[in-house]
C-alpha cells in the first residue's frame, strides 16, 4: 500500500511497473483517468477473465465474474435485487443479533483479534442472504464448512500455482484442498437442492429462489452448479472484504474518541434507546461517512478496479499496447489532496454533508464489473459498527497497526488486538 502511495507521490497520475512474472502493470491515480478506463469499449479493456485471480478452477465454472456484455448483465439482473441496498434491508434484524451476540461473546479485560468475530458477522449475513429459510443454526453450520474451506484450502499456495495441483495421497497439500472443497461442494449442492423445493411458493424469496425462478433470454435456466459457483464467488469476494472493512472502522473509532462520541450522539438521536432497526439507516448521515471514512483511509485491497487491455488503448498520453494490465491505485486516489479535505487522517468530515464526483472515489470498483454486493456490504457494514459502537468500549491492544496481506485481500496485522474494557 505505502509503496504504490509513495509512486503516486513521486510520479504523479499515471506510472507503471514491469515485474517478471507478473508482466506490464500501469496504475492510473485521478478521477479523469478512470473515468477514460472505464469509458473504453469492452473489447479494447476487458473487465471479467483477465488472466490474473480466476479460483474457477476451485469454486466451479460459470460464475458471473467470468461473464461479459449480455451475459452479464442478464445475471446481475437475477441477482441485484437480493444484493442491493433495498433487497439487503431486511438482513438488518439477522446482522443486529448475530453482532449482539459476537459481542457477548468477547472475553472482558483480555486482548482478542477484531478481525475474526467480524468476519464471521459478514459470513452470517451473506449466507443467511443466500439461504433465508435457514435458522441462526443452519447459518453457522453452513457458514464453519465454508470458512474451513477459506482459510484451510483456498489460502494453499497450490490454488494459485497449477504446478502443485498434483494429488500424491490424502496428507499431499492439493490433496486436503480438493477434500474441504468437495466438502463445501456437497454441503451447498444439497442446501440447494433443498431450497429449489420451495419454486413454486411466491412467499418465500432468497438469492437461489431468484436464481432458480429466473427464465433466461435463450429459454433456459440458471443449472443448480452455475448457481453453487455464483454462490461461491460472492462469499469469497464478500466475507473477509466486508468483516475486514469493519474491523478497520472500529479500529480507528475507538482510537477517535471525539468521532466515536459524535457517532454515538448521532445514534442516541436517531434511534433512541432501542435497537438499531432498517428505517433508521437513511437517516443516519454521520455513520455513513464514518463508513465511507473506514473504507477510504484502509482499504482491503490496493487495487480496486483490473482490467486488461485487449486492443491498443491510449490514455494521459500513453499508448499501452495488447496484455497490458490497468489498475485502478486506490491508495493514491483516496488520498488525493484535491478530492479530500484531510486525506492522511481518519475524519468523517471527508465525507459528511459533502458530494463527490462520479470518478472521486471507487471503494467497489466501477462499471460492468463493479462490486454487486456493495449495497449488501453498507447494511452489514453499518449495522454491525453503529451496534458494537454502542455496546462496547475497546481499546487497541497493539503498538503498531498496517495493512498485512491475508491471502487475497489486507487485513489489520495481529488481527488488530484489541482489549473489551467494559460492556455499556
Ligand atoms: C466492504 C466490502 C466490499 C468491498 C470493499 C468490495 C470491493 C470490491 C471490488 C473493489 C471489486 C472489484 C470491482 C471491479 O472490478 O470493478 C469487487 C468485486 C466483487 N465483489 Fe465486492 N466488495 C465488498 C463486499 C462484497 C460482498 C458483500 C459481496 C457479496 C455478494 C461481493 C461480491 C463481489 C463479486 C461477486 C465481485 C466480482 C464482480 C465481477 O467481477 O463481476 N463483494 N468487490
Amino acid at each position: 500500500m505505502k509503496f504504490y502511495e509513495e509512486a503516486f507521490r513521486e510520479c504523479g497520475d499515471i506510472f507503471a511497473t514491469r515485474i517478471p512474472g507478473l508482466g506490464d502493470w500501469v496504475y492510473i491515480c485521478s478521477p479523469d483517468l478512470v473515468k477514460a478506463m472505464l469509458e473504453a469499449p469492452e473489447d479494447v479493456v476487458a473487465g471479467g477473465d483477465v488472466g490474473m485471480g480466476n479460483l474457477s478452477h476451485v469454486l466451479g465454472e460459470g460464475s458471473s465474474t467470468y461473464l461479459n456484455g449480455p451475459d452479464l448483465k442478464e445475471r446481475r439482473d437475477v441477482t441485484s435485487p437480493y444484493l442491493a441496498m433495498q433487497g439487503s434491508l431486511r438482513l438488518v434484524d439477522f446482522v443486529r443479533e448475530l453482532a449482539l451476540q459476537s459481542v457477548a461473546e468477547w472475553p472482558l479485560g483480555q486482548p482478542f483479534p477484531l478481525v475474526k468475530p467480524l468476519q464471521k458477522i459478514a459470513l452470517g449475513a451473506l449466507v443467511k442472504m443466500i439461504f433465508d429459510h435457514a435458522g441462526p443454526e443452519k447459518v453457522r453450520q453452513l457458514a464453519d464448512i465454508y470458512e474451513n474451506f477459506s482459510f484451510r484450502g483456498l489460502r494453499s499456495p497450490t490454488v494459485s500455482h497449477p504446478t502443485l495441483q498434483i494429488d500424491v495421497g490424502p496428507w499431499s497439500p492439493w490433496a486436503r484442498v480438493k477434500k474441504k472443497q468437495r466438502a463445501v461442494f456437497e454441503t451447498f449442492s444439497r442446501e440447494i437442492e433443498l431450497r429449489l423445493a420451495a419454486l413454486d411458493k411466491p412467499e418465500e424469496d432468497d438469492l437461489v429462489l431468484g436464481m432458480g425462478r429466473a427464465k433466461l433470454r435463450d429459454g433456459g435456466t440458471i443449472p443448480p452448479q452455475v448457481m453453487l459457483a455464483e454462490i461461491l464467488e460472492m462469499l469469497v469476494q464478500g466475507h473477509e472484504l466486508t468483516g475486514n472493512s469493519v474491523t478497520w472502522t472500529l479500529g480507528e473509532l475507538f482510537t477517535h474518541p471525539e468521532v466515536l462520541e459524535r457517532l454515538r450522539q448521532e445514534l442516541d438521536s436517531v434511534v433512541g434507546d432501542g435497537d438499531v432497526e432498517s428505517s433508521h439507516l437513511a437517516r443516519l448521515e454521520y455513520l455513513e461517512a464514518v463508513v465511507n471514512e473506514g473504507l477510504r483511509l484502509r482499504p482491503s485491497t490496493p487495487f480496486t478496479i483490473v482490467r486488461l487491455v485487449r486492443q491498443p488503448f491510449s490514455i494521459g498520453g500513453y499508448d499501452l499496447p495488447p496484455g497490458t494490465m490497468i489498475a485502478l491505485c486506490y491508495p493514491a486516489l483516496a488520498r488525493r489532496e484535491d478530492i479530500f479535505k484531510n486525506p492522511q487522517s481518519f475524519d468523517p468530515d471527508n465525507f459528511y454533508g459533502k458530494k463527490l464526483g462520479p470518478y472521486d472515489w471507487h471503494p467497489f470498483g466501477g462499471g460492468s464489473h463493479r462490486c454487486p454486493g456493495r449495497g449488501l456490504a453498507e447494511v452489514v457494514m453499518k449495522v454491525a459498527v453503529a451496534t458494537i459502537a454502542r455496546k462496547v468500549e475497546l481499546k487497541l491492544a497493539q503498538d503498531e497497526v498496517r495493512p498485512v496481506r491475508s491471502a487475497y485481500f489486507y487485513e489489520p496485522n495481529r488481527g488488530l488486538l484489541v482489549t473489551l474494557e467494559k460492556r455499556l
